[in-house]
This record gives C-alpha cells, structure tokens and sequence, in this order.
C-alpha cells in the first residue's frame, strides 16, 4: 500500500500480512506511518496504490464487512461515564445490531477483556485507562472480532496494567486473534509481540520476530535505523 498527501508521501509500497494467532508491533518515531497504516486495514482512508485486504477481500470494496470483522482499541475508548462497564458493553452491542447480552455472556466478555469482576458494575466514569480498554476490548470480542487494531494502547498506562494489556494480548492471539498494534513502547512490543517491525518515513525497514530479539538488542536495533 502506498498513501500520499499531495507531494507527501506517508507510507511507501507497504506490504505486510499479519495472520490469525500472530501480534505485530509496529515502531517508529512519530509520523512514520503507523496510524496510516491502521487507518488503511480501518478503511476510514484510502489507499493511493495498493490495497487494504481484511480476510482476504479488499476492503473498499465492503468497508461494513471489513470493519465487522476487525476492532478499534483507539488510546481512549470513548465510553458513557455514568453507565457501567457492564451497560456500556450492553449498550454498543445492542447499537451494533446484535442480540441483547444475558449477565453471564457480559461477564464472561468482561472477564475475556481481563475487567475484574468488582469493577464489572461500577460506573466508568470512576475506571482507570487500562479499565476502559478493557471494556473497549470486550466490545470488540462480543461483536465477533477476529482481527484487534490498537493505536498506542499502552501510552499513559502504568506498569501493572501495561503487563495486563500484553497478556490479554497474547491469550487472545494464542484463541485465533490477529493483532496489529502501533507503540512506541519497545518493552512491551518485545513481551506481547510475535513479530515487530520498524517504520521510518513512510517505509517498514525492518521486520523481526521477537524471538529472535532480547531487549536490549531490540532497542540497539531501533535505535540504529533512527540515527541512521
Ligand atoms: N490527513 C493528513 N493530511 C496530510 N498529511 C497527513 C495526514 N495524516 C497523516 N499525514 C502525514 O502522514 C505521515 C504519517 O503520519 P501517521 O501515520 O499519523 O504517523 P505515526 O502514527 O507513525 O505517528 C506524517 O508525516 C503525517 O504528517
Ligand atoms: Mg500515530
């Protein structure tokens, strides 16, 4: 895929797979390319060549299918403050078409999501970051998801929900999931990625498997395509 803004070129002749069971990092500095490219498999933009395929179907040609079959996590999940996380799951699921949850299909996406179950009726308006992506996360599970997109998820999230948010990751990943996340956080792409790749002006210049790469080795290798 390639996507152009004028004379401004945001991504360059991009071609990456990520397949059910796998969790793909995407790092750079900012304005590398890595919202475009989520935008992109989001068919909110089009590409300028290239194409965008959800499940094998380009999709332009049926953004509705596409975008039912992958889920946003954006860095704030907008949700109702005075609702709970368990309404707000009822709510957005009932808004997406779908039959109505019983309490024990809630709980048991809350609980998928890693919500606590204390949490599960307390208004949202007292959750944390890391609890709203977790309700986010469960919306997505609930509609059917098979792909989850995640823009920064773990930007202002303290340690202990960060090492939530990867292994709620993984375990979905290791049920079938694809996931396609853009960070900035090195340490957690190592731990909750199977594959990183590094985007520099518009081009992935590298892409690795995170089992091939200690931390360290993952920051030298980050480091030397930003200074080079
Ligand atoms: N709507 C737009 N119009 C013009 N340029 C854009 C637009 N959206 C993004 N860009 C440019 O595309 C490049 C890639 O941006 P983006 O994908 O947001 O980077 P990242 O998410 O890696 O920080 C940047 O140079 C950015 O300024
Ligand atoms: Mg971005």
């Amino acid at each position: 895929m390639t996507k152009r803004y004028g004379e401004h070129l945001a991504l360059e002749g991009l071609d990456l797979t990520v397949g059910a069971g796998e969790v793909f990092c995407l790092l750079g500095a900012n304005g590398a390319g890595k919202t475009t490219t989520l935008n992109l498999f989001l068919g909110f933009i089009e590409p300028t060549a290239g194409e965008a395929r959800v499940a094998g179907q380009d999709v332009r040609q049926d953004v509705a299918r596409a975008r039912g079959l992958i889920a946003y996590v954006p860095e704030l999940v907008m949700l109702y403050p005075r609702l709970s996380g368990r309404e707000n799951l009822d709510y957005f699921n009932t808004l997406a078409g779908r039959p109505a949850l019983s309490r024990q299909e809630s709980t048991a996406w809350l609980t998928q999501a890693g919500l606590a179950p204390g949490a599960m009726d307390r208004p949202v308006g007292g959750y944390s970051k890391g609890m709203r992506q977790k309700v986010g996360i469960a919306i997505a599970l609930a509609k059917g998801a098979r792909a989850l997109l995640l823009d920064e998820p773990t930007s202002g999230l303290d340690p202990l929900a960060s090492n939530e948010l990867s292994e709620t990751l993984r375990r979905l990943s290791g049920e079938g999931m694809a996931v396609l996340m853009a960070t900035h956080d090195l340490f957690r792409a190592k731990e909750s990625g199977t594959r990183v790749g590094i985007m520099k002006a518009g081009h992935l210049v590298e892409t690795r498997s995170t089992q091939e790469l200690g931390h360290a080795e993952l920051e030298q290798l980050y480091l030397t395509h930003m200074r080079g």
